[in-house]
């Protein structure tokens, strides 16, 4: 049987499900492009692979920074879940748009210290968030490798729970995230 939404159950408003899907296709890219682009030397060019990570990753700072001042200003629907299932689901989102938040962040800091510019849709440059040599923006990549790895457990965690709803408790969760 489809799944599909019905409009009379509480639902995340057309924004925020058309944000969420817009992310989650967004960040799909980042892990397949950060995990196959070449490793990254000292004297590597930012074309390729590398060009569409930073390319991808100037979108997704956008969007994210979209989504992020949408959500504070437009609350979820009310929540069916006992209160401790709430408290779980409402830390896991919360620690997802940090996590989302500072993985790009220190994603564009990196670049930014290896001298690349992160240009939004390929035109409009985002101003430089470490300066070009900047040993801490190095460092900042690495920290942004293994946070991609905490972000993949969030998501996990996450996407398991969405299908436990549907499949095995059987309620409507995930329809109030459906378009
Ligand atoms: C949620 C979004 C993102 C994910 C999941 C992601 C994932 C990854 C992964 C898996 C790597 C390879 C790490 C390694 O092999 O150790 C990587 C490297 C890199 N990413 Fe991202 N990335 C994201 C966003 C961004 C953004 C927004 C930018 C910049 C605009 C960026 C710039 C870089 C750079 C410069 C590297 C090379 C780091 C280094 O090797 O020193 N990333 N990313
Ligand atoms: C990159 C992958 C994903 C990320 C980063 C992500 C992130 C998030 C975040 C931050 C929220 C909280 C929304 C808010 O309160 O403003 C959320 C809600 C939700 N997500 Fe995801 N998500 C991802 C993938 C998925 C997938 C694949 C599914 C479905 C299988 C899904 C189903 C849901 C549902 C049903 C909700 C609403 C939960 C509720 O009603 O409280 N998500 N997601």
């Amino acid at each position: 049987m489809a799944v599909s939404r019905q409009s009379d159950a509480p639902a995340y408003d057309g924004v925020a499900r058309l944000l969420h899907w817009l992310v989650v296709a967004l960040v799909a890219a980042q892990f397949v492009i950060g995990w196959t682009m070449p490793d990254i030397h000292r004297d590597t060019q930012p074309v390729g692979l590398i060009a569409w990570h930073l390319g991808v990753g100037a979108a997704l700072i956008a969007t994210m920074a979209a989504r992020v001042v949408w959500r504070l200003a437009h609350r979820p629907p009310p929540s069916t879940l006992s209160p401790a299932l709430r408290a779980v689901s409402g830390a896991t989102h919360f620690l997802l748009y940090a996590v989302l938040l500072v993985v790009p962040l220190l994603g564009w800091a990196n670049a930014s210290s290896r001298g690349w510019a992160v240009k939004l849709l390929g035109t409009l440059n985002l101003p430089a968030l470490a300066p070009t040599g900047s040993s801490v923006g190095h460092a900042m990549g690495d920290i942004h490798g293994v946070l991609a790895w905490v972000l993949f457990a969030l998501i996990s965690l996450h996407v398991g729970a969405a299908l436990f709803h549907r499949f095995v408790v059987k309620d409507r969760v995930l329809q109030r995230m459906l378009p």
